[in-house]
């Protein structure tokens, strides 16, 4: 079956990372306009608004430009995201604090101006925020990050509640370790982290970012039409729990 996006807006955070160049690759394709944004300046991508996610002004401000310029937006993508390692013993609360606006706060901010938008032009749309496995499985030296993913799951199922009368939809897509971007980059320069990744692999591999990016394509079209408050686990089985 081929899928047909041309009747789809999307608006998506974190647009010019590794994992969203795949995504906006394979939604394009399919026939939709993606508006970008992302913290970066410029982009060599069109449309594009700059923002940064972490600021609820700048968030509330773009967003409503977004909007105003393309009023059929009718899925958000909040995909912006990441973290470094930050043991929690050494950790200042101004890091802490950071990696949680990043991953958790800056989706609500992006869903709150999103969902406003919606409402007052009667939009049945669709909110998709990106998770991770390690939401669900504890990971020493990332604390805020795991937390952060964690509670944006559990947000999500919460708005998918509270919005599902007014036929807005929200959903998450969890990835496991993907071969792309920063992730790569630490992959290849530190054998540790490679190790463990590899060792944790049921499947003996990482996700491809085409892989993730496929995870999208399903969830933007109308053959997800009836999933709600739902976290799309495409992470080749590395979020399973393992004994030993
Ligand atoms: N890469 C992985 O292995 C992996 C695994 C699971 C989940 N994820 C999730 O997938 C998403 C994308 O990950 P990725 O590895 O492709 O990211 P990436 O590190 O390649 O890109 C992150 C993007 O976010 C932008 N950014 C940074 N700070 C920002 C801010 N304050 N506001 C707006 N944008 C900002 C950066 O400019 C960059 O373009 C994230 O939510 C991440 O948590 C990634």
């Amino acid at each position: 079956m081929k899928i047909d996006l041309a009747d789809k807006t999307i608006l998506m955070t974190g647009a010019l990372g590794g994992i969203a160049e795949y995504v906006i690759k394979a939604l394009t394709n399919a026939g939709a306009t993606v508006v970008a944004t992302d913290k970066q300046a410029t982009a060599p991508l069109q449309p594009y608004f700059p923002m940064d996610v972490t600021d609820p002004v700048a968030v509330e401000r773009v967003v409503t430009a977004a909007f105003a310029q393309y009023p059929g937006i009718n899925i958000a993508l909040g995909h912006a995201g990441g973290t470094g390692v930050f043991p929690f013993e050494t950790c200042d609360r101004e890091t802490f604090d950071k990696v949680v606006a990043f991953n958790f706060l800056g989706q609500t901010y992006f869903a709150r101006a999103v969902l406003r938008e919606w409402r007052q032009r009667h939009i049945a749309g669709h909110l998709i925020f990106t998770s991770s496995f390690i939401s669900r499985i504890p990971m020493a030296g990332i604390s805020a990050y795991v937390s952060s993913k964690a509670a944006l799951e559990m947000f999500a199922k919460n708005l998918a509640l509270e919005y599902a009368p007014h036929k807005i939809r929200v959903n998450c897509v969890s990835p496991g370790n993907v071969a792309v971007g920063s992730s790569q980059k630490v992959y290849d320069e530190d054998p540790v982290y490679r190790a463990w990744v590899d060792r944790v692999s049921p499947l003996g591999q990482r996700n491809s970012p085409a892989g993730v990016a496929n995870a999208f394509l399903y969830l933007c079209s109308p053959l997800a039409d009836e999933l709600d408050g739902h976290v799309l686990q495409v992470d080749m089985g590395v979020g399973l729990p393992k004994l030993g």
